[in-house]
């Protein structure tokens, strides 16, 4: 018998949306948890997925990301009300109802597999905006309007990307987008080589996709600078604390623990674009 429920048809990258959704409901469906987002909740249970089974019980790290891009997000506009935030690989996130402001644009860029599921739970409208394409086809880049403060986000993205597209794309916001803040998550080397190479096998019933770009946390400056020497700001972001889980204690032991704190981490990163910049391009170096 049909649930009424939407099953969705995802798979490789695109599947990992559902991943990052189920985490952050679960966190947003708990009395104590850190975030309120009644949308995702909303999404989460309208989909006819086996959620636990596929990628195992739910944990707080997507909630405590998000909260962190929220929180950028919330100080950008408290600055910028009409400034322009641009939300590549946006997935099912439901960040725009939680970080509402009155006169943003809010343009979310990700694959046509992908908008087109979102567009089933999340209408665009004149200030929300889909863009149903790659973010590594720069076509985007003409939605975004001249003249107006910009913030770009790549949350769970860049790690699926190799890394010569990556440094590319930090070349062409560089040029495109001076003034902007771009905030980006990286996963270190050791989980990017894990799998690539022998697959990362979540649970029996789910292997991650390959995650080709890993960054070390103590190369992320000197490596971006190396791609974008004009780089206004590199700035590290501090996790927040995690509610539960073994995050908890993980997470300030893998920061707290010399050697394991260059290795281990996840980083969260925010860099500035220099205004009026340009950059040679070498495309040798990788
Ligand atoms: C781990 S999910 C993260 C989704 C969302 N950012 C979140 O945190 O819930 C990865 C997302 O990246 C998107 N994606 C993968 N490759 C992409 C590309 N080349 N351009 C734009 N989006 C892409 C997928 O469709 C998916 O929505």
């Amino acid at each position: 018998m049909s649930s009424g429920k939407l099953r969705p048809d995802l798979s490789a990258v695109p599947q990992t949306m559902l991943w990052a959704l189920y985490n952050r409901a679960s966190e947003a469906g708990r009395d104590d948890g850190i975030l309120h987002d009644p949308e995702a909740v909303r999404i989460y249970e309208a989909l006819d997925y086996e959620y636990e089974k596929t990628f195992g019980p739910a944990e707080p790290t997507s909630a405590v990301k998000s909260a962190m891009f929220d929180a950028e997000l919330r100080e950008f506009l408290g600055h910028h009300p009409r400034g322009v935030i641009v939300n590549l690989g946006e997935g099912l996130e439901t960040q725009r109802f939680r970080v509402a402001g009155d006169e943003e644009l809010w343009l979310s860029v990700d694959l046509p597999e992908a908008i087109a599921i979102r567009e089933r739970f999340i209408a665009p409208d004149d200030r929300h905006r889909h863009v149903a394409s790659s973010a590594l086809d720069r076509t985007w880049f003409d939605e975004v309007p001249v003249g107006r403060p910009l913030y770009i986000t790549a949350q769970g993205l860049l790690m699926y990307l190799p890394e010569a597209q990556v440094r590319m794309l930090f070349q062409d916001f560089s040029e495109r987008f001076g003034g902007a803040w771009f905030t980006f998550d990286t996963i270190p080397r050791w989980l990017s080589r894990k799998t690539v190479k022998r697959g990362w096998k979540k649970t029996a019933h789910y292997t991650t996709p390959k995650m080709p770009w890993g960054i070390n946390r103590h190369e992320i400056a000197t490596t971006l600078r190396s791609w974008v020497p004009t780089l206004e700001e590199v700035t590290e972001l501090r996790w927040g604390r995690f509610p539960r889980g073994v995050g908890r204690w993980l997470f300030p032991l893998m920061f707290a623990t010399p050697i394991l704190n260059r290795y281990a981490p996840p980083v969260i990163t925010r860099v500035r674009f220099r205004i009026g910049n340009s950059v040679a391009r070498d495309e040798t170096k990788l």
